[in-house]
């Protein structure tokens, strides 16, 4: 599944390779307020990005924009050497981007493989209309669904709860089963925003070796913003941090953790 094009391998043996994203010079206004203040950075393909930083610092907003969420008032969005036009989510989707939120966004009353099919939606080309004159292709296309969804499940080891209602299961879980719908699309980059926030410590690594896993086998890439900075630490590539709109910070987690700006803003003051 590897579609890489010029890899080169970290010192910690991951391949990275070209700029998939590039953020050019974005800013993002609600009314008086600037969530984001001119901010560039990219994320190269096959890396794990992360993005920390105090609360309200743009964190969510910054994958909303990835995410076509919302089209920023400044700047230019490029994905994969081209410049994205302001775009719907879903046409973002169709790309190639899929997300998990920061609360979970799930059908509560439907069973997990309800839900992570859910994740296949972009890729159901064929209507009524063409399922009617071209029975063959609707026919392939869902096959192809099943063993999309199915290796997911497999992957993220969900068999046993394939048919549970998403309501009855503990919170862990269902940031798994959100992980498992946001993977049923088959991504190029994934966005993850805040996927250990409220797990316990065995929840976290879980979800943190899941992460990594993803990373490494369908080469997925990965951007996410996550607190807890061991976890940071351990996953990441590169390391963005934000604080108050801007980007205070870029590069290796020990760049960044030595970095005086981002000690004093964020890495020095208690937080949870
Ligand atoms: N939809 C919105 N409408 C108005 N203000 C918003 C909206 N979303 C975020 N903000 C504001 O933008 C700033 C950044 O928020 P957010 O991106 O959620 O931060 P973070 O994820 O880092 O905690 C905050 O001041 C927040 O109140
Ligand atoms: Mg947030």
């Amino acid at each position: 599944m590897k579609d890489m094009l010029t890899p080169y391998v970290t010192d910690d043996g991951r391949q990275i390779g070209e700029t998939l994203m590039d953020m050019r010079n974005i800013t993002l206004r609600f009314g008086g307020v600037e969530a984001i203040k001119d901010i560039s950075f990219n994320i190269q393909e096959g890396e794990i990005r992360a993005i920390i930083g105090p609360n309200g610092a743009g964190k969510s907003s910054m994958l909303n924009v990835i995410s076509g969420f919302y089209n920023p008032q400044e700047g230019e969005v490029w994905f994969r050497g081209k410049k994205r036009p302001p775009m719907k989510p879903f046409q973002v989707a169709r790309l190639g981007i899929a997300r998990t939120f920061q609360n979970i966004a799930l059908f509560e009353g439907m069973s997990v493989l309800d839900n992570v099919m859910t994740g296949r939606l972009n890729h159901m080309n064929a209507g009524l209309f063409s399922q009617a004159l071209w029975k063959g292709r609707a026919e392939r296309e869902e096959t192809e669904n099943r063993e999309a969804v199915e290796r997911v499940i497999d992957f993220l080891e969900i068999q046993a709860i394939r048919k549970t209602p998403v309501g009855r299961l503990p919170y862990g879980l269902k940031k798994r089963v959100e992980l498992a719908r946001a993977l049923a699309a088959e991504p190029k980059l994934l966005l993850l925003d805040e996927p250990m926030a409220g797990m316990n410590v065995e929840e976290k690594e879980d979800m943190s070796r899941f992460i990594l896993d993803v990373n490494d086998e369908f080469g997925t890439t990965i951007a996410l913003i996550e607190h807890d900075m061991g976890v940071v630490m351990d996953l990441s590539d590169r390391v963005i941090v934000m604080d108050y709109g801007r980007k205070i910070g870029d590069g290796t987690p020990d760049e960044v953790r030595n970095n005086q700006e981002v000690i004093d803003a964020y890495l020095g003051v208690a937080h949870d």
